[in-house]
């Protein structure tokens, strides 16, 4: 029946000398073939920055693979289209012939999986990252290696490889494109790399480069600990009590009960665990209270805690570079890449931060957020709103305040970000570059909303040049308060657009792999125009709004004093 309906709705379309031709969506995928069987094996990893093009469709529609070589266009006209895929230099397409004959039907996608590359190709590459005691740069025997490290290689073509070590230290990978590659070890949980965290080498076709050793530099102690939540409040991590990722714990020099910019801290890592290295003997060790959570009665592990040797512990960051990101999404639809209208964070276990002028054409119970997830695609996780608070002195029109809160039905277990506080004001001066992410239009009205949530990096705008670009000389009272912040370049190109409101604009924190957020996307003239920078609203203006509205309690500490080489273990912290 429904059937029937939409090819009336169709011929009715042509009768009507509609122009409004349907269409539908061609997307697929373009793998690195490495044996050259033509179908994608489990170790066959997607390749990034190859040309994808329609060769039927009258818009001459280009693109290239981006996000694990996938590719996509939407608004395709419906019926025959050739996809042509484009190798790159030495590469061929092991598939198919390089033209693939799709059919596109109106309103789905159609799939299309390529396959390049040869096994001759490409080369393996292998590795060690290891505890350099004795900082002399190579792998002494008693020196072990390091688990979970992650080395970010680059490859000759562009395309950027995340490999981990094993529990031995070694990481490996065969599937490597000949040509120059980098590695780089990345700093994080637990792993600190010693001079030299980049290397170049080269990869030969079919044969293993040489190994590239990693070491990583022991300096004087080194405290592990756990901050876990603790449901129930009693202290104790009982069964079902998740580890807390992305929580700053840092040794509190100067005991001013703050961390400082200087501080020897690290974040928690993917289960909650960190090590953290610390150059004196005696330490206070604290951690930032995260909003909506409070310490549960002081966990002196410290006095049960055992002394080992210098051990390097600690797991891998996170795998997802954004796991705090939300999208708002009309209850009423069943898709929620149709229903998505704008973005959010997730800032306490059950608070979404996002902008006003998205809270309010929405009410609670038929919003909901979407979270966990950088595809907006069923299955996702999709949580009804319970109460949405827009701040009191939003002004629709000059977009002052562009703030809104949307307390959550429930709690949820993904990391949080955290707002930019009054003090880290540094970390989100003029010309930092500034990380905006949504899942917004890709060009500036033309309605082109991806699947895949998009990244950016757009630098923070001078506050004064940014004031003139936005204030109307027959209105001067709409210009850029103190509660704006605005982001992006003199000559336009990269911004964020349409769809993108609500969602976060991030900045580095001084601990590697820990984000904090500084802006929410507000509003533009137009998007990446030159000389009109994205407005995003001022996140670290608003921490007494936040502060009452969700709560932070007061974090415990511990007292710890270590000599050199050595580790502290157990160093935890409840919270609730
Ligand atoms: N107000 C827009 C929205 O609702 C966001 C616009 C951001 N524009 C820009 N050029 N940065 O999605």
């Amino acid at each position: 029946m429904k059937r029937f309906l939409s090819s009336l709705l169709f011929l009715l379309l042509i009768f009507s000398g509609c122009d409004n031709v349907p269409t539908g969506v061609i997307q697929g995928r373009v793998f690195l073939d490495a044996n050259n069987n033509g179908v994608q094996d489990s170790d066959e990893i997607g390749i990034n920055g190859v040309l994808v093009e329609l060769l039927i469709d009258p818009r001459n529609t280009r693109t290239s693979t981006s996000n694990g070589g996938t590719f996509r266009f939407s608004g395709v006209p419906i019926g025959p289209d050739e996809v042509l895929v484009t190798p790159l230099a030495g590469m061929r397409i092991s598939t198919s012939n390089p033209r693939t004959r799709v059919t596109v039907f109106k309103d789905s996608a159609t799939d299309v999986v390529v396959g390049v590359g040869k096994s001759l190709d490409v080369g393996s590459i292998t590795g060690t990252v290891f505890q350099d005691n004795n900082a002399n740069g190579t792998r002494d025997t008693n020196e072990s290696g390091i688990a979970g490290a992650i080395v970010d290689l680059t490859t000759s073509v562009g395309t950027v490889v995340t490999l981990r070590t094993d529990g031995e230290g070694i990481y490996q990978s065969n599937l490597i494109i000949s040509g120059n590659a980098t590695l780089r070890l990345r700093e994080s949980c637990g792993v600190k790399p010693s001079a030299g965290s980049t290397q170049t080498t080269r990869v030969f076709v079919g044969s293993v480069s040489p190994i590239k050793a990693f070491g990583v530099t022991p300096i004087k102690g080194r405290v592990n600990g756990l901050i876990f939540h603790d449901t129930n409040g009693n202290g104790l991590q009982d069964s079902g009590e998740l580890g807390l990722p992305g929580w700053t714990v840092y040794s509190d020099l100067n005991q001013n009960n703050q961390y400082d910019l200087g501080e020897p801290a690290t974040a928690t890592c993917a289960n909650g665990n960190y090590a953290l290295d610390v150059p004196d003997d005696n330490i206070k060790l604290r951690h930032v209270m995260n909003l909506g959570y409070t310490s549960s009665k002081a966990v002196n592990v410290v006095a049960a805690a055992q002394v080992k040797p210098f051990i390097v512990g600690g797991q891998p960051a996170p795998e997802g570079a954004y796991p705090f990101m939300a999208s708002l999404v009309y209850a009423s639809a069943s898709n929620p890449n149709s229903g998505a209208f704008c973005g959010g964070s997730l800032i306490a276990p059950n608070w979404v931060l996002t902008a006003a002028h998205c809270a309010v054409i929405a009410i609670a119970s038929n919003l909901d957020v979407v979270l966990g997830t950088n595809r907006l695609e069923n299955p996702v996780t999709r949580i009804r709103a319970a109460e949405i608070i827009v701040h009191p002195n939003y002004t629709p029109g000059p977009e002052d305040f562009d703030m809104a809160l949307i307390r959550l039905s429930f709690r949820v277990n993904f990391p949080t970000v955290q707002p930019l506080m009054p003090l880290q004001g540094g970390l989100s001066a003029v010309g930092v570059k500034a990380t905006v992410i949504g899942w917004g239009d890709l060009s500036d009205g033309g309605r082109n909303y991806p699947i895949d949530l998009h990244e950016a990096l757009v630098p923070i705008f001078d506050q004064a040049q940014c004031n003139t670009a936005y204030t109307d000389p027959e209105n001067p009272t709409n210009g850029i308060t103190p509660r704006m912040i605005c982001a992006g370049y003199p000559q336009g190109g990269i911004d964020a657009c349409q769809g993108d409101s609500g969602g976060p604009l991030l900045v580095s924190s001084s601990i590697p792999g820990l984000w904090l957020q500084t802006g929410i996307v507000s509003f533009g003239s137009g998007c990446a125009l030159p000389n009109n920078p994205g407005v995003y609203t001022r996140v670290s203006e608003f921490n007494a709004f936040l502060e009452a509205q969700i709560g932070r309690g007061l974090a415990s500490e511990h007292d710890i004093s270590l000599q050199a080489g050595q580790t502290r273990e157990g160093a935890s912290f409840a919270v609730h």
